[in-house]
């Protein structure tokens, strides 16, 4: 059962925590990191953050067992008690969270986590997204997770539409059914996802771009005049080689300033052959 933290409660959830710091997070973090964080979580300091987050608490057996906590869009200090770990609890919190985020209207949800807890949240369904140092908290990465499907969203900016992930087909199904004029805006977000073609939205999101034409030429000049010469070889052997002739006539001279001058970067990626075929249907 999961219901909202309680005052009394404070000091059970700081032994909690302290206990999982010391016996669990102590495999993935330092020494310096883990007293740190074990001085931080006084039952005041608990108490604290129940007051300014929604903060819950799970029981079994009438006894508390783990904590998880809500702010606005965040999840934070989810914790079980150790000798209850694997027996579904944290996930119980986690879904406690997400409905009452998702009635309030959250279309999605982020938190910080510990590298002990990744693998917990992917089963879940959380994306690594980022990730974050502190020098009192160590690293975390940054996991997010759609909760109401696009489909269902009442608002949906265009920042909203860019992909979030290298398998996030559902925002990549939701691109394909909008329309050319609500895409422009994100062009440049989009062509981030061209930086590997292996990644398994990429090619859905180039044959979504090539239809954009002439309008990607300034988009795709500015990657040009990047030194990340492993998107340059995605581009050029995929939306660029794509790309009609009147169009691709428009990148002639970026195309002839790689073959005479290439950067380092460039040489490294031995583009010749696709800059010769290239220049070749232009000339
Ligand atoms: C991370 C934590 C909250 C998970 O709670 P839990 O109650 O043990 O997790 P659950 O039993 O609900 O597990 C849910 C699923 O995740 C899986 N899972 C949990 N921890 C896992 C791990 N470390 N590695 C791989 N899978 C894990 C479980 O096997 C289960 O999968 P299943 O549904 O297919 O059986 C708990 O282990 C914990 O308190 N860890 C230490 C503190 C911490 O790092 N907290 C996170 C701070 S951001």
């Amino acid at each position: 059962m999961i219901r909202a933290f309680d005052t009394d409660d404070a000091l059970t959830i700081s032994r909690l925590i302290s206990n999982n710091l010391i016996h669990v997070n102590s495999r993935d973090y330092p020494p310096h990191i883990i007293s740190s964080m074990v001085a931080e979580f006084t039952p005041e300091y608990v108490t604290t953050l129940s007051k300014v987050r929604q903060m819950f608490v799970a029981l079994a057996g009438g006894k508390v067992v783990g904590t998880a906590s809500l702010d606005e869009d965040t999840i934070y200090t989810v914790f079980v008690d150790k000798d209850h770990h694997g027996s579904g609890i944290g996930r119980l919190l986690i879904e406690h969270i997400e409905s009452i985020a998702r009635e309030s209207g959250v279309p999605r949800l982020q938190l910080p986590s510990s590298l002990t807890a990744v693998r917990f949240y992917e089963k879940l369904g959380y994306y690594a997204v980022d990730s974050a140092y502190s020098e009192q908290m160590g690293h975390s990465i940054i996991m997010a997770k759609d909760i109401i499907p696009m489909d269902e969203r009442k608002i949906i900016t265009a920042q909203d539409m860019i992909p979030t992930h290298k398998s996030d087909f559902e925002r990549v199904e939701f691109l394909k059914k909008q329309s050319l004029e609500r895409i422009r805006p994100i062009l440049p977000e989009l062509l981030v996802w061209l930086q590997d073609i292996n990644w398994p939205i990429a090619s859905e999101i180039e044959d979504l771009l090539v239809k954009f034409q002439a309008e990607l030429i300034p988009h795709i000049q500015k990657v040009l005049h990047t030194k990340d010469g492993g998107w340059k070889y995605f581009l050029l052997h995929g939306l660029i080689n794509r790309l009609p002739d009147p169009v691709l006539l428009e990148l002639k001279s970026d195309l002839h300033r790689m073959q005479d001058y290439p950067t380092k970067d460039e040489q490294y990626e031995e583009l010749e052959d696709i800059l010769e075929e290239l220049l070749a249907r232009i000339r």
